[in-house]
Formats: structure tokens, C-alpha cells, sequence
């Protein structure tokens, strides 16, 4: 592969030592998941679609548990033992060493995106600048950090901490992102004074020494989101609320049916076929693939699962790791839980669980049924109440198999390691310890005892209720 001109090398750092005081969580802040995964990895997905080569994390408060979630991510920590500043953060990222441009960012913006980023380098290379700080124009400015103009011009950020009440009336604000020569920052960045209200190093007092240094500098306009961090628990919920519709309307665009978007709750990395229909209150997370035209009805939950076309997951189902083949009809109320492999056109009733089950085409199990490490043909009925006991006294697992087109009667068990042939009827019932041969008929169950004439011959006389009431008083 031909190396990358130096000039056009992308270093993203991403400030994430801060506490998140604000959140009231034992967990680092940037680890509470948004849209199902931690806020870090949406930023850092962000940076490597980007196509950042080299993406340093400064990392402080909950170092060890930050670094052990991002440890296979190519990534690479850098610890900020005492929280100095902004400016100290990107101290601790070593960048003097760097060459080409650097984009430095918070760790707590999780709805910035890859094509953000790629706007602002791409904006940043064409103007030619040397240091850019991208801004956005807020209704309620808050606690950001003001963008100071004279006559147009950028002159300052001045941190709201700092500023005069005029200054606090200004709307642009700094989003925190901000694209820099590798060159201009390792130049600057010792120069940064904590001489402030915080006593804090700030980043942002790069806009104005550069300036000073008649760098070309300038500020790079973003959409409101790029600028929402997560501080609280009420912003994370508002991010996270963001996150799923976004991707609804991604999915709705791409021809999926979202009967109510703002009430479904799909991760981005997803993937549903044209004209599925999605019902509210749905959870689709991580890897997971649906087919086109499938049903996904309220409440179901389905975790890394495959699901085929015109697939019905009726309302309330469970799934985890389980593959569901086409035109399968799967709860409501049913669990499927990992190693489950469903083929064609089979059904899963209400209240029926499977682990570690391979479930065999047009095959049924209606109704308040577990199966467990079990191998079932194609064809098969599996009668309500059907259990098979698969975890023995010595602490084991064993499996059932169950041939093609077998009849298994109502309330039956199968005590594993079993197996059942081709055609075989089990009668209701049954306890099946012992392999069954194809085409057989098993019955495992006490042989029913009539006796004639058994009830208790009725009272002569009918219970006179006054002499009942002498007796309770004796
Ligand atoms: C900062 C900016 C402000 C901007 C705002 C946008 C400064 C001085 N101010 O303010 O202009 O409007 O972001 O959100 O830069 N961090 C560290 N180490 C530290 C301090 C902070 O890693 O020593 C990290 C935090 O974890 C966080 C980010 O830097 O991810 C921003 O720090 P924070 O203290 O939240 O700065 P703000 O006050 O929000
Ligand atoms: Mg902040």
C-alpha cells in the first residue's frame, strides 16, 4: 500500500480524562452507552471513518476501566493523571512528534460523525488554514465557550466562566472540536497559561495566541448536533434519544416501515430489508439482520440474531444469537436464546424456549415447550409442554435428537443423551429414557386404572342448617 503523503496524515485526539461529576455515576462518563453502546465508540467510529491513521485517547478519571473496553479498538491511551485543563489533556497526547493535521475533540459529543469530521478537514485543507475552530449558533449559548469576532474577524474564545455579561450574549459558540497543524500546536501549546477564573490550561486560548503569531486561523461553521455533549443524565437520554430516531429515518428512507419512529429502539449497526415492518417498542441491537418484508411486532427484543425475509416476531419474543430462516412465525412471548437455528417456514408458539436448538423446517413447537441442546427434524410436531431434560445430575449437558416428521405427544419429556427415529409417534405424557426407532409408537407413562363405582356414596339427608349453627355454639 502506497504511504500516505505526509501533508494529508489525520491524528484525531479525543479529550475523555474529564470526571462527568454532573452525570452522578459510579461508571466514567464516557462509557455510559448511547443507543446501546459507549458514547467513546460512536466518537472514535467517528474518527476512524474519518480516516484518522492515528487516534489517541487521553484518558483519566476511570483510566483502567476506559482503557480495558477500548483495548482491541487500534487505539491508543494516554493517561492525564491530574485534570490541568483542555490544554493539558492535549499535552498528554505527546503530539509533538506529529506531522500533518490534527483534529482534537471531546470524548462526550457522541452524535458527531465521520462525515463531520471529514467536512471540517476538508474545509480545513482548502482554506488553507493552519488552525481552525469549528462553532455553531445555539438559541441558549449556556456554558460554552463564546466565539469573540471584531468586524467578522475571530479574535478569542473566551470560556463563559471568564466573560463579561456582553460577551455571554454572544450565540456562536465553540463545539470543542478543532482541526490544527501538527506543526502550529506542538509551537503554541506550551505557551498556554492557567491564568484564568478555573486556573485551568484552556485549548480554547490557541485561537488567540495563533492569531497573535499570524497563523491563518479561522472558525468552521457545524450543525447544532455536532455541538450536544453529554453532561447529565438528561442529555444522555436526549442523545441517545437522537441516536435511534436517526436511525429510523435512515432505515425509513432505505424503505422499512417505522409505525412510530420515536418509539423504536434500533442500534446503528442494524441492517432490516425493504418493507419489514417495524412495530413500536422494539429493541434490534448490535449485528443483528432482519430480512425484507418480516414483521418485528411490539416489545420484541432481538440481539445479535440473523432473521430471514417474511419472518413474523410476534410481540414480546426474546431473541440473542439465534438465526431465524424465512417465512418462520416465532412467538408471541417466546425466547430464543444463542446456538437456536430455526429453518423455513417453522413455528414457534407462546412460551416455548430454545437453547442451543437446531429446529428443522415446517417443524412446530406451539405452545409452553422447552427445547435445549436438541436436534429436530423437518416436519415435526412438538406437542405442548414438551420438555427435554438436557442437564443430567453429573452436571453435564446432553443432547436430544428427534428424526423427521415425528409426532411428539402433549406434556412429553425426553431425558438426553435420546434419540427418536423418522415417523416415530411419542404418546402424550411420555417420559422418554430410552431411544426410539423410526416409525415406532413410545408410551412412557403409568397405564391408566379405572375403578367403577368409586366416589363416596352421597349423605342420606341434607344438613339441617339450624341443628349446624347448635353445633357451633357447643
Ligand atoms: C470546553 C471548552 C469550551 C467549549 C466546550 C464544548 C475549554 C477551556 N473550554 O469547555 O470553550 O464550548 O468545551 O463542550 O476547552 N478534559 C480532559 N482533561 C482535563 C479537562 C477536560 O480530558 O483536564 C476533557 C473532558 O473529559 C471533556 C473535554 O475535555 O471531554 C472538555 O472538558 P470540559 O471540562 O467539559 O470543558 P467545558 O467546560 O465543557
Ligand atoms: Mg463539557
Amino acid at each position: 500500500m502506497e504511504k500516505e503523503p505526509m501533508k494529508d496524515r489525520l491524528t484525531v485526539i479525543v479529550l475523555a480524562a474529564g470526571k462527568g461529576t454532573r452525570m452522578k455515576s459510579p461508571l466514567p462518563k464516557v462509557l455510559h452507552p448511547v443507543a446501546g453502546r459507549p458514547m467513546i465508540e460512536k466518537v472514535v467510529l467517528a474518527a476512524k471513518g474519518a480516516g484518522a491513521v492515528d487516534i489517541r485517547l487521553v484518558v483519566g478519571h476511570g483510566a483502567q476501566l476506559v482503557k480495558k473496553v477500548t483495548e482491541n479498538w487500534k487505539i491508543s491511551c494516554y493517561e492525564q493523571k491530574e485534570q490541568l485543563g483542555t490544554a493539558h489533556a492535549v499535552r498528554s497526547a505527546q503530539p509533538e512528534g506529529l506531522d500533518g493535521d490534527i483534529v482534537i475533540m471531546n470524548g462526550d459529543h457522541p452524535l458527531i460523525e465521520a462525515d463531520d469530521i471529514k467536512n471540517f478537514v476538508r474545509e480545513f485543507r482548502e482554506a488553507k488554514l493552519d488552525l481552525a475552530v469549528v462553532t455553531a449558533v445555539l438559541k441558549n449559548p449556556g456554558q460554552f465557550g463564546r466565539v469573540v469576532r471584531h468586524r467578522d474577524e475571530l479574535k478569542a474564545i473566551v470560556e463563559a466562566k471568564d466573560a463579561s455579561a456582553e460577551t455571554l450574549k454572544i450565540r456562536e459558540v465553540n463545539t470543542g472540536i478543532y482541526v490544527v497543524k501538527a506543526a502550529l500546536l506542538s509551537k503554541i501549546l506550551p505557551d498556554i497559561k492557567n491564568n484564568n477564573s478555573k486556573g485551568e490550561y484552556y485549548l480554547t486560548d490557541l485561537i488567540a495566541l495563533a492569531l497573535e503569531q499570524r497563523f491563518r486561523v479561522n472558525a468552521l461553521k457545524a450543525p447544532k448536533r455536532v455541538s450536544i455533549g453529554v453532561n447529565t443524565q438528561e442529555e444522555l437520554a436526549r442523545a441517545t434519544g437522537f441516536v435511534y430516531l436517526r436511525k429510523a429515518k435512515r432505515l425509513m428512507e432505505d424503505g422499512v416501515v417505522i409505525l412510530d419512529p420515536r418509539r423504536t429502539y434500533i442500534e446503528d449497526t442494524v441492517k432490516i430489508g425493504q418493507g419489514s415492518v417495524i412495530y413500536p417498542g422494539a429493541f434490534i441491537r448490535g449485528n443483528s439482520r432482519i430480512g425484507s418484508f418480516s414483521v418485528v411486532e411490539p416489545n420484541a427484543f432481538i440481539s445479535e440474531s440473523e432473521i430471514g425475509d417474511s419472518v413474523q416476531i410476534r410481540a414480546g419474543s426474546y431473541l440473542e444469537q439465534a438465526r431465524v430462516h424465512m417465512k418462520c412465525t416465532i412467538g408471541p412471548y417466546a425466547r430464543l436464546r444463542p446456538g437456536t437455528e430455526i429453518h423455513d417456514d417453522a413455528h414457534i408458539g407462546n412460551f416455548v424456549e430454545l437453547k442451543n436448538v437446531n429446529f428443522g423446517r415446517k417443524s412446530k413447537a406451539g405452545h409452553l415447550t422447552y427445547l435445549g441442546d436438541a436436534d429436530i427434524g423437518e416436519e415435526v410436531n412438538v406437542g405442548c409442554g414438551t420438555i427435554t431434560c438436557n442437564y443430567a445430575a453429573d452436571r453435564k449437558k446432553y443432547r436430544t435428537k428427534i428424526g423427521n416428521r415425528v409426532f411428539v405427544g402433549s406434556d412429553s419429556q425426553f431425558v438426553a443423551p435420546v434419540e427418536v427415529g423418522d415417523d416415530a409417534v411419542i404418546g402424550s405424557g411420555s417420559t422418554i429414557t430410552k431411544n426410539v426407532p423410526a416409525k415406532a409408537l413410545a408410551v412412557a407413562r403409568a397405564k391408566q386404572f379405572v375403578k367403577e363405582n368409586y366416589a363416596p356414596k352421597a349423605p342420606e339427608t341434607a344438613v339441617d342448617a339450624d341443628s349446624t349453627v347448635e353445633k357451633a355454639k357447643d
